[in-house]
């Protein structure tokens, strides 16, 4: 069966303003909302204020530099597992079957880019009926000796190696705007955006800074890789209640579509 794949934005399940901040009440309701899924999901989440202000520190995405940032790529990783244990305990204690998969252990990088992933543990374990909960993560690279690679290409690479579905994207504004939406109140919201938009690209939002692996626009980048390939994502505020979970269930148009054709 096709899986679904779902990442869970870092804004949305940790506060960015504080380092180290899980929201609790949200990830207790997201968990709630994941449970109404039926039939094989894999869920990606990403860093938000756990990854990404250490990684940022020790600078890990622009690669290996000297042994002081040894203990950074030690303290990267440490904070993704907690973040990651978090919320595989609050997947449990609504009866999903959820499994931490560790993405530095199974995943090698050229220049920041996934080369090459272990997937057939992966796979075994969809196959079961388990649900695998993945990370943006410090990653070896094969060029640069380190690297960060972000959930948004974790989630672009396992739709393509696994055939998903679709893919949902849940984040804390309603979709792509054309400026900050939070700041400007004449930021548009893109509803569809496909790989012939020629220019699209530039009139994406950019997204927030303090992030090491790019905000809104990467994230379009890598699904627009995979509208190309024929699969469908969908960019979601999941901090508005229900909205991912009716994104799950299959509605559409809920925030900015990512396809092949509009
Ligand atoms: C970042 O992952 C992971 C690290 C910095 C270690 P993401 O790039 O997917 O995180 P968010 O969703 O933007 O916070």
């Amino acid at each position: 069966m096709k899986p679904l794949i779902v990442k869970l934005g870092g804004s949305v399940i940790t506060d960015k303003r504080k380092p180290f901040t899980i929201k609790r009440s949200v990830i207790k309701r997201l968990a709630r909302e994941l449970k109404d899924v039926k039939g094989s999901l894999v869920i990606v989440h990403g860093g938000g204020s756990f990854g990404h202000p250490l990684a940022l520190k020790y600078k890990i995405a622009d690669g290996y530099h000297g042994k002081d940032q040894l203990m950074g790529v030690s303290l990267t990783h440490l904070a993704m597992e907690k973040l990651n244990k978090y919320l595989v305990e609050a997947l449990q204690k609504e009866g999903i079957p959820a499994i931490a998969f560790q993405p530095s252990a199974c995943v090698l990088s050229s220049n920041g880019r996934i080369k090459s992933m272990e997937l057939r543990p992966l796979e075994r374990v969809l196959a079961l009926g388990l649900v695998p909960v993945l990370y943006g993560d410090v990653v070896f690279d094969v060029v640069k000796g380190i690297s960060i690679v972000s959930g948004d290409q974790m989630v672009s690479y396992l739709a393509r190696k696994l055939g998903a579905s679709r893919v949902v994207f849940g984040v804390d504004v309603d979709g792509v705007f054309t400026s900050c939406p939070k700041k400007d109140s004449r930021a548009e919201l893109l509803r569809v955006i496909t790989p012939s938009d020629v220019g699209s690209l530039a009139s994406v939002w950019e997204g927030e800074s303090g992030d090491v692996t790019g905000g809104m626009r990467a994230k379009v980048q890598e699904l627009l890789e995979l509208a190309k390939f024929g699969i469908e994502a969908e960019i979601v505020n999941a901090a508005r209640p229900n909205v991912l979970r009716e994104a799950l269930l299959g509605k559409r148009g809920l925030g900015t579509v990512v396809t092949r054709g509009k």
